[in-house]
């Protein structure tokens, strides 16, 4: 595996779960790494993790669902690229801010809908379109989105919450088509579950969920999914590992 000093990183939704394990394990790498989430004290917080490891990371605040955080998050990262001497290069960007919504398309509250979709596939669209245009003019880059099991096979237990992953994951391949031939991979990694604080934001129960998983056994930890995203961007240039699904083993399915 590459090491990835030199390198810039932007995470998204970096204030727990997936992403300030992934940004951790990033900086761990090697690389200078940009958090981004709403809540600045938490994103403060992993900063000061990463710096105490003898990492590199600033903070940018800011609302995922909306393309003006993300134009100026990626204006931020490039200030950032720049004074740390990477000539204003952004090398690494994980689309990962999300929520899920308990509930398929029958039990789900219709009243999310509309912001589930304006998070998990237009910003992260607007992020990913963003990034792509600045990595074919570098002619290298890697964007790694955050899809779920849940699209991957069709689930009545999270109908909705997984058409988004469904959207993701082939806005992705197509983005990947569209962009290879300039040295960008974008690839999306389907986690299982993962214990997080997406369960609580998802409205998810013992009823609704928590009953129907204790047959997996141990589930999966943020961290075992940061060190497939180190795994993946870590590869060199001429290796794209396109799409990985994350499964607790003990996860027959989704
Ligand atoms: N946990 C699982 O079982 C699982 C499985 C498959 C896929 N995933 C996907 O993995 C990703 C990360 O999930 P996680 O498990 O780490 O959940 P998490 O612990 O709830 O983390 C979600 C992150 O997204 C951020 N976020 C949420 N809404 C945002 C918004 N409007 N603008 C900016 N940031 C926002 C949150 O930060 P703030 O609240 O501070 O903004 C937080 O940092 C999501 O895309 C999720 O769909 C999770």
């Amino acid at each position: 595996m590459n090491d990835l000093s030199g390198k810039v990183a932007v995470v998204t939704g970096a204030s727990s779960g997936i992403g300030a394990a992934t940004a951790a394990e990033l900086a761990r790498l090697g690389a200078a790494v940009v958090v981004h989430a709403r809540r600045k004290e938490r994103l403060e917080a992993v900063v000061a993790k990463i710096g105490g490891q003898g990492g590199k990371a600033i903070a940018v605040a800011g609302d995922a669902a909306y393309v003006d955080d993300n134009e100026r998050l990626i204006a931020q990262t490039l200030a950032f690229s720049r004074g740390a001497g990477n000539a204003g290069r952004i090398d690494v960007v994980v689309v990962n801010a999300g929520r899920g919504l308990a509930g398929g398309v029958m039990s789900s509250d219709p009243a999310e809908w509309l912001a589930l979709y304006e998070l998990n596939v237009l910003g992260a669209a607007d992020l990913m379109r963003r990034a792509g245009e600045l990595m074919v003019k570098q002619g290298s880059g890697d964007i790694v989105v955050l899809g779920s099991v849940s699209g991957h096979h069709i689930s009545p237990f999270s109908g909705f919450y997984g058409s988004t992953k469904w959207a993701l994951a082939s806005l992705a391949e197509a983005m990947r088509r569209e962009v290879c031939a300039h040295g960008v991979r974008v690839t999306t990694v389907k986690p299982a579950v993962v214990m997080s604080e997406f369960q609580e934001n998802a409205g998810y129960t013992k009823e609704n969920f928590f009953k129907g998983i204790e047959k997996f056994g141990k589930v999966l930890d943020p961290d075992d999914v940061a060190r497939v995203i180190g795994f993946i961007v870590s590869q060199p240039p001429h290796v794209h590992v396109n799409e990985v699904v994350v499964r607790p083993t003990g996860q027959d399915y989704p």
